[in-house]
């Protein structure tokens, strides 16, 4: 049999000891329990059936265009980090702002009537954009606003510490959608080098963990984004892997790559463990992210008055196209821009090609 092993049995240790030893077990199971709820932490032992119920509250957030509700089945979900990479301009900023109203929207309108954590990396957020998203979408740009709490981060370690401790900024604000716009950029500027690699996925794998944490316990959407060049002579190997490596990719619930083509962009589902791998087309506009067809209309009506314009300034309107239509090819069909992704997204990201990430950068 074995002995019943208690503190005060132990030489030396008498009942006053005992007590502090235990109440100072109280007190870290207590702060342990904190950590736990405020998600910064996971929980030992969850039984299945917990799991099950909290995963049937999971929700769903319109991005309030038929094409990317298409690829994403419905709408940017709760409880997952969905990643958007792509190179410059190719819209991520903009996904994220058309999402930041989107989630505010009544539930019968494909919103989750919530507000925003807008972790801003760039200095890229536009109120003005919001502005402009929401009145396309016919809602009140004062509300939307209001409802869209942005934390201006300075540094990576300034960004990770906004997260921890949003816990009761989310909770007492209702937040349904947590933005890291970009998540990866201020790691990649601050860790350069093959030295700090290390040490910067490190910290970049808390960061993300982190955020994919808070969505869960908090039943939020999150959304990373990762720029990634697109210039094939910076790298070696697949000139659009995303700069965070694998420590993104494999923390994501979705992966999302945004790709330009001509004033079109594409949006491909990469990796998803219940999507089939799916591109769909898009634009951008002063709605945000809209459908090809809007975008169309929109154009032609422009078009019209630019006719009206060019006779008087023919130069201008040109030009706007111009850096756009150079870098793209405008007239490549989506069949021919699926191929050139399926190609780009052919080596899977593993743990050797960490091993040359600095030297892509
Ligand atoms: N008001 C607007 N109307 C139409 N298109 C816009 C507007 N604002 C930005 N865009 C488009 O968004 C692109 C920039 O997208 P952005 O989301 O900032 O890219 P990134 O992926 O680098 O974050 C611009 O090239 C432009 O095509
Ligand atoms: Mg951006």
């Amino acid at each position: 049999m074995v002995e019943d092993l208690r503190l005060d049995s132990l030489e030396g240790v008498g009942p006053v000891t005992t007590r502090k030893l235990s109440d100072a077990g109280v007190l870290v199971n207590k702060a342990r329990q904190h950590l736990v709820d405020g998600g910064l932490i996971a929980k030992h032992f969850t039984s299945a059936s917990e799991i099950y119920k909290h995963r049937q509250s999971i929700g769903k957030i319109t991005t309030g265009t038929n094409c990317l509700d298409t690829l994403f089945d419905g709408g940017l979900e709760t409880q997952a980090l969905t990643e958007v990479y792509g190179e410059f301009g190719c819209g991520k900023t903009q996904f994220a702002h058309t999402m930041s109203v989107m989630v505010q929207k009544t539930k019968e309108e494909g919103g989750l009537e919530g507000s925003v954590l807008y972790i801003d990396t760039e200095n890229t957020f536009r109120p003005e954009r919001i502005v402009s998203i929401a009145q396309a979408h016919e809602m009140d740009p004062e509300k939307v606003l209001d409802n869209i709490i942005v934390a201006r981060a300075y540094n990576s370690a300034h960004q990770t510490l906004i997260l921890e401790e949003a816990g009761p900024i989310i909770e007492e604000n209702n937040i349904k959608l947590i933005v890291a716009d970009s998540a990866v950029g201020l790691f990649r500027s601050e860790y350069l080098g093959r030295g700090t690699l290390s040490n910067r996925q490190q910290k970049l794998n808390h960061f993300v963990h982190l955020l994919s944490r808070i969505a869960e316990t908090y039943n939020c959407a999150a959304i990373a984004t990762n720029q990634v060049m697109a210039s094939p002579d910076v790298f070696f190997g697949d000139p659009t892997r995303p700069i965070g490596g694998n420590v993104v990719a494999h923390t994501s619930t979705y992966r999302i790559y945004f790709k330009k083509s001509g004033k079109k962009r594409i949006a491909r589902m990469v990796d998803s463990p219940h999507h089939p791998e799916e591109e769909v087309i898009f634009a951008l506009g002063e709605a945000g992210v809209i459908d090809p067809e809007d975008a169309e209309k929109k154009t032609k009506k422009t078009t019209k008055k630019a006719a009206t314009k060019k006779a008087k300034e023919p130069e201008v309107e040109a030009k706007v196209e111009t850096p756009e239509e150079s870098t793209e090819t405008p007239e490549v069909e989506a069949p021919a821009e699926a191929s050139e992704v399926e190609t780009v997204e052919a080596p899977p990201v593993d743990a050797k090609a960490d091993d040359s990430e600095p030297v892509e950068e």
